[in-house]
């Protein structure tokens, strides 16, 4: 059987070094794993360590004339079995709420008919928003399974409602939409 391909979005939130942790698990348990970064994760965290946990190059820039895939966002969008957005900034949350396209990650996820999964994480008074919760509550509505924030200490320092949900509750979400 071939191996499940997993397309983790990364988006350009302070808790984007946790998901190098969702991308090794999932590589080490033998799912083809690409990363999609947008522009802002990577003043968060480099592409090259991404590189090196999944194995595989990082798209960031959907225009490159390097890519591999022609036209990329579609040859992904099809072969993934499942999207995960981890982080999820408010930024991103609001784009796929829209159905804004001007990056690979909002391009690939509008593009595909895969299961996504969407991992918040934020300030609290952004999560409370109310256009943030609207705009979760559309992406509900799309059919994608959202996961967290949990209560957690933030970058702030306050503890409260706003912190990426556990990795093992995020990769248990993975394994069970993949089943
Ligand atoms: C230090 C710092 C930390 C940030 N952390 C978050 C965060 O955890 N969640 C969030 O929604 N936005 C956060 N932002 C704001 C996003 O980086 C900003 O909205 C950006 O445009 C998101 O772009 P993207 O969604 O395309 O990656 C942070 C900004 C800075 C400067």
């Amino acid at each position: 059987m071939s191996k499940k391909e997993i397309v983790i979005g990364v988006t350009g939130g302070i808790s984007a070094y946790k998901t190098c942790e969702i991308v090794r698990y999932l590589k080490k348990n033998d799912f083809g794993v690409t990363v999609l970064m947008s522009t802002e994760a990577a003043e968060f965290i480099g592409p090259l360590t991404f590189r090196t946990l999944s194995g595989r190059p990082v798209v960031m820039d959907m225009f490159a004339e390097n890519i591999v895939w022609d036209p990329c966002h579609i040859a992904l969008a099809e072969k993934a079995d499942c999207i995960v957005v981890v982080p999820a900034t408010a930024h991103s949350i609001a784009k796929l709420a829209v159905g804004l396209c001007d990056d690979i990650i909002s391009c690939v996820i509008t593009a595909s008919k895969a299961p996504v999964i969407i991992c918040p994480a934020m300030n609290d008074n952004m999560y409370n928003h109310p256009a943030v919760q609207a705009n979760l509550k559309m992406l509900k509505k799309f059919g994608y399974t959202i996961i967290g924030p949990v209560k957690g200490r933030l970058a702030s320092g306050k503890c409260a409602v706003g912190h990426l949900a556990d990795i093992a509750e995020i990769t248990r979400a993975i394994e069970k939409t993949l089943r």
